[in-house]
């Protein structure tokens, strides 16, 4: 069956040409990222985006990553995700609605400050255009902190959303974790306006579901099974998981490391199953260990990329239907481009 799968998709990307560019996030599946042009982190993948001139980007990866394609892709260019169901949660815990109501408060508990809001590429559109608004801008996990730095010198204090693990890992790299504070939209008890008059940086209770499994104790256990084990995690990790571990880093930083490893080298992954798995094929030499054990998570929106959805978004292109197409709302779009434009120039 995946012969057959791997047959169509091929076959539809030889006819389709340089019509189409398959973009594919680390976090995808075996079958996804063997038929991607390029693959890599967010940042990496949204660079990609801006310089492709072929007609069709199909993104192998989430909804607000085939947004921010969108976004800085031509007019006439158009995105498509072959599966309209891979939203990421995080990005769902920071709707624009709802951080509008917050700004209000934050704003009127800090009236004197000049608050600049950042959001996390894992966000949709509108909250990244809300951003703009307020003169912020975007960050990835492998430019926060001079995205932090940026917003620090242009205001008095940064909201960052929705991450507050990636918010609170680089306050710790800016030296300014004890003037941190997190705002709990869902909590009456976790929005403290005297806090917020306070902290130089105001954190959003949101997180990756993945990311937050892992615990000290996975670091732990693998050190133990593995005295030679060197630890690479993500920044979406706690803080007691990234202040155990080695390295920290975007998923592109990850393969890095291991790719520059020597043969021979343990190391322990602290992220999403799937790329764990990439890395032990693509760098056999290496002895590569997931950190979460036999307890592993994937990440359940990358994991709606089916590889059969990639073989039928194709074969539509080549029978003239577009399916599946991740289009910005107009008034949407500029504002959010300005939020991007301005990580990108970071
Ligand atoms: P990066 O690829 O930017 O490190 O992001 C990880 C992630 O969680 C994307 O959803
Ligand atoms: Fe979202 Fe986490 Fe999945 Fe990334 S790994 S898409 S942050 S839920």
């Amino acid at each position: 069956e995946e012969d057959e799968r791997t047959r169509r998709i091929e076959g539809a990307l030889e006819i389709l040409g340089d019509d189409v560019v398959v973009l594919g996030h680390n976090y995808q599946r075996r079958e996804i990222v063997e038929h991607a042009d390029v693959v890599g982190d967010s940042y990496g993948l949204s660079r990609e985006a801006a310089a492709a001139d072929a007609e069709y980007v199909i993104f192998g990866g989430v909804t607000f990553m085939a947004e921010s394609a969108d976004i800085i892709t031509d007019d006439d260019q158009t995105v498509i995700l072959p599966s309209m169901e891979a939203s990421c949660p995080m990005a769902g815990m920071a709707e624009a609605l709802q951080v509008d109501a917050a700004w209000e408060e934050i704003t009127a508990a800090a009236p004197d400050a000049e608050i600049v809001p950042i959001t996390y590429m894992n966000s949709y559109a509108d909250l990244k255009a809300f951003c703009a608004s307020q003169g912020g801008l975007v960050c990835t996990s492998s430019n926060a902190g001079e995205a932090f730095e940026w917003a620090l010198e242009r205001g008095d204090k940064v909201l960052f959303l929705p991450d507050k693990h990636l918010g609170e890992n680089t306050a710790h790299r800016l030296g300014m974790a004890d003037e941190t504070v997190t705002w709990d939209p869902w909590d009456p008890e976790g929005k403290d306006a005297e806090e917020v008059a306070e902290s130089d940086i105001v954190l959003w209770n949101g997180y990756c579901q993945v990311h937050e499994r892992f615990s000290e104790a996975h670091v732990e256990r693998v050190r133990e099974a593995y005295p030679d084990a060197n630890v690479v995690v993500h920044p979406e990790c706690r803080r007691e998981v990234v202040e155990a571990a080695d390295v920290v880093g975007s998923t592109a930083t990850i393969r890095e490391t291991v790719a520059n490893a020597d043969p021979g080298e343990t190391w322990a992954i602290g992220t999403e199953i799937h790329l764990a798995e990439h890395l032990q094929r693509w760098y056999p030499e290496v002895e590569v260990v997931p950190l979460c054990g036999d307890a592993c998570m994937d990440c359940n929106a990358m994991r709606q990329i089916d590889p059969n959805y990639l073989a039928w978004v194709l074969e539509e292109l080549v029978a003239g239907r577009e399916r599946n197409v991740i289009e910005v709302a107009p008034e949407e779009k500029e504002l959010a481009e300005l939020a991007l434009d301005r990580m990108l120039e970071l």
